[in-house]
């Protein structure tokens, strides 16, 4: 059925030349634009309701206040180091991964990943002594999503998208095995040589998107992050790269300019953008918000379309928000 929709969208898309705004479109607020070339890749919001803001292409930390619509840098990383993944592993402390990226092949230079740790309670602006690189990942290939393990405490799921796996890794020292690995976390093309991408925890299972094979999957885990059974596709989510689970067990899933929202039983439809639509466009990150101003509001990160611009112009990522309540 969401395939059919899917294509349904795709048609009428390319038909009228997105005259048209699509279901939800209209819900999808713009928070923050970033100068041109800045690709948004991850998101992580913290207590207070800040959405911290990663950037590739910038190799850049932000900070968006989403009530006050003010912007700032919390730290300007070197050149090569990349921002991919964010997750907070304690509270208001963030671990970062980060790798030297090539646009044009979408691979990471071997032995260039890195693991970071970011105390947001001791930052100040203008202070570096927040930031500590905690120790370089020389053999994970591209580092891509990042999930800390809700009951143990310094321990987190990361997946590499280049070798199709998922590593454990202790964020205070860098210590890092791997978890798993499976068929459906490598790439299948070396057009786009990505895998597992995006990743979060949903009571006792862990949730993945697969970029090149448009698959969004679970497998079932054990609080210490190993795995209790098979790892299995859900739903096909076309070119899922990141995604976000609500309350009831939806998942929210961005990807190819659009968002889709999946359901228990393995569902998927199309709730706002499109593959030619601009409202979405590069879409890479996804969080809910976490404070009650907020709640039910699914924060968005974009690249700008810099991957591949819908109407062949370049912009600046952003931080979008949709309230997900308006799809009930
Ligand atoms: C990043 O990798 C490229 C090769 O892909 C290399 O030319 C460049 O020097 C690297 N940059 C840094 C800062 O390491
Ligand atoms: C990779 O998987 C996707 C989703 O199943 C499929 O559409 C695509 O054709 C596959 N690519 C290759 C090169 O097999
Ligand atoms: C992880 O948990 C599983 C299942 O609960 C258990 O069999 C395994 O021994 C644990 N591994 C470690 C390293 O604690
Ligand atoms: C962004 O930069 C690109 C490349 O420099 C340029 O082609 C494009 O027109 C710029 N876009 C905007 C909105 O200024």
């Amino acid at each position: 059925m969401h395939v059919l929709n899917y294509l349904w969208y795709s048609i009428v898309t390319a038909s009228l030349v997105h005259a048209l705004p699509l279901p939800g479109d209209s819900a999808v607020g713009v928070i923050w634009t970033f100068p041109n070339g800045t690709w948004i890749e991850n998101l992580a919001v913290r207590q207070n309701g800040e959405v911290l803001c990663t950037s590739l292409t910038k190799a850049a930390l932000y900070m968006v206040n989403p009530f006050q619509h003010t912007a700032q840098l919390v730290h300007q990383f070197d050149q090569g180091d990349d921002l991919l993944g964010i997750t907070e592993v304690e509270n208001d402390v963030f671990a970062i991964v980060s790798a030297n990226i090539s646009f044009t092949t979408s691979t990471a230079m071997p032995g260039s990943a890195a693991l970071w740790r970011v105390d947001m309670a001791a930052w100040e602006q203008g202070m570096p002594n927040a930031v500590t690189l905690v120790s370089r990942l020389l053999d994970v290939g591209l580092p891509d999503g990042i999930v800390a393990l809700p009951d143990q405490l310094g321990l987190a799921l990361l997946a590499d998208a280049a070798k199709g796996r998922v590593w454990k890794v202790d964020v205070w020292t860098g210590e890092h095995s791997v978890a798993f690995q499976s068929e459906l976390f490598r790439p299948n093309t070396s057009v786009l040589p990505l895998g597992i991408d995006g990743l979060s925890i949903w009571k006792d299972n862990l949730f993945f998107t697969n970029i090149a094979r448009s698959v969004f999957g679970h497998v079932p885990i054990s609080q210490n992050g190993s795995a209790t059974g098979p790892i299995q596709q859900i739903a096909e989510t076309p070119f899922g790269d990141d995604f976000a689970i609500a309350v009831d067990g939806t998942a929210y899933v961005v990807g190819d300019n659009t968002l889709f929202g999946v359901d228990l039983e393995g569902s998927a439809k199309i709730l706002a953008g499109g593959p030619d639509d601009l409202t979405l466009e590069g879409a890479t990150s996804a969080q809910f918000g976490r404070t009650s101003m907020d709640d039910g509001v699914l924060y968005i990160g974009t690249n700008g379309g810099l991957l591949s611009p819908v109407d062949g112009e370049i912009r600046g990522g952003q931080l979008l928000a949709i309230n997900t309540k308006l799809f009930d």
